[in-house]
């Protein structure tokens, strides 16, 4: 079974993943529909559609996952036969600042209103729910340990308590309904249309405002980075023949610490560690994730094809190539990572 004649709706598909998911499915299958569900909230931009808008297999739906109303209306309307998650409040930075119960509201009940309108559904033949490797907390850096699907979940922030929580929602869904439901965990994403608060285009878009780089703590923080279509290929995979009531983890084997990603972003604007501030460490601040991707390899066929010094560089470009895309969302959003300041405000008052 395919995609093709099949309607998928996609919840959150105006953000950064979401949309190149979206454009990635609508590329590959030519008779697919898509239906793109989103709040557009701060880092949800219809921008990142915009050359997929007019096609006729395309439908857009402005809406809440907290408000099980407007699932309910859009699984009436469209009758999809997949569903896939995307939509949550994403940035850690922002769930410590500005609180964390929005959070609460999109990814708990969030996937709470998904899950049971999946439930009542005859028709879904597959819910996948997007979720991160954050769930299982932090691995000490002289550790060899990667996290496997049965690592058990120890969040350390409330982003990656509410992601836990709606995995689990989706566990419980599985063995007490059957919901078809397989929940996914990746690692760090980086690529074209991720909004600029996110640690790569933030860096890049610091650099073309001839700013500093600022880096949490030592900088030695280990995130595992995959190229966001690979993450995409992966999903479409999930969809097509992910086991229900199971989870994938999936990681690219790529680990690199922020200050090699800085050092990267540096060498290709020609500037010099003078560049990198160090600020004081954010709480919570997880040491390092590694991904064991055994699983979806073996049973799925799936392996990431993107290299990482080709698609790094490309994903640069693409931020270069599109500045007035830049220029858009600061202008509907503000300033991209205001938090950033009062860490380095909280290090200067400690100096003193
Ligand atoms: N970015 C990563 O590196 C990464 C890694 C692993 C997993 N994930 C997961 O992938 C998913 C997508 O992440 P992203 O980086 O694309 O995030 P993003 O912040 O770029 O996009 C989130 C999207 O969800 C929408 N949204 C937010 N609240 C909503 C609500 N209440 N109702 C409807 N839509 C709402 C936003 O408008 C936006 O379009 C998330 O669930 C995230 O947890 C992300």
């Amino acid at each position: 079974m395919g995609l093709n004649s099949k309607k998928v709706l996609v919840f959150g598909g105006a953000g950064f993943i979401g949309s190149n998911f979206v454009r990635f499915l609508l590329s590959k299958h030519p008779k697919v529909k898509i239906v793109n569900f989103d709040k557009l909230t701060y880092s949800g931009n219809l921008d990142n559609l915009k050359d997929v808008c007019k096609d006729k297999r395309y439908f857009f739906v402005k809406g809440d996952v907290a408000n099980s109303k407007q699932i309910n209306a859009t699984f009436s309307k469209y009758k999809p036969d997949f569903v896939i998650n995307f939509a949550a409040e994403t940035h850690v930075d922002r769930s410590i600042h500005v609180g964390s119960l929005e959070f609460v509201h999109t990814n708990v009940e969030g996937v709470f209103n998904i899950l049971e309108a999946v439930r009542q559904s005859t028709k879904i033949i597959k819910y996948v729910q997007v979720s991160t490797d954050e769930v299982y907390g932090s691995l000490a850096l002289n550790s060899r340990k990667s996290f496997k699907e049965t690592t058990t979940f120890a969040p350390n922030v409330p982003y990656a308590a509410t992601k836990a929580s709606g995995d689990l929602l989706c566990r419980s869904y599985f063995s007490t309904w059957k919901v078809p439901v397989v929940v996914t965990h990746c690692s760090n994403n980086y690529g074209p249309y991720q909004y600029p608060e996110k640690l790569i285009p933030f860096f890049i878009t610091r650099m073309l405002e001839g700013k500093k780089l600022p880096i949490y703590g030592d900088g030695k923080n280990v995130r595992d980075w995959i190229y966001v279509l690979d993450h995409c290929r992966a999903l479409e995979l999930c969809l097509l023949r992910g086991k229900s009531g199971e989870v994938y983890n999936i990681g690219a084997d790529n680990e690199m610490n922020n200050l090699e990603i800085v050092r990267r972003v540096l060498n290709y604007f020609k500037r010099n560690k003078l560049w990198i501030e160090f600020v004081a460490d954010r709480p919570g601040h997880d040491r390092r994730y590694a991904i064991d991707s055994s699983k979806i390899r073996k049973e799925l066929g799936w392996k990431p094809k993107y290299e990482f010094k080709k698609a790094f560089k490309e994903t640069i470009e693409w931020y270069l190539a599109n500045q007035k895309w830049i220029a858009r969302i600061r202008k509907k959003t503000g300033v991209f990572n205001p938090h950033i300041d009062l860490w380095r405000a909280h290090k200067l008052n400690n100096k003193k």
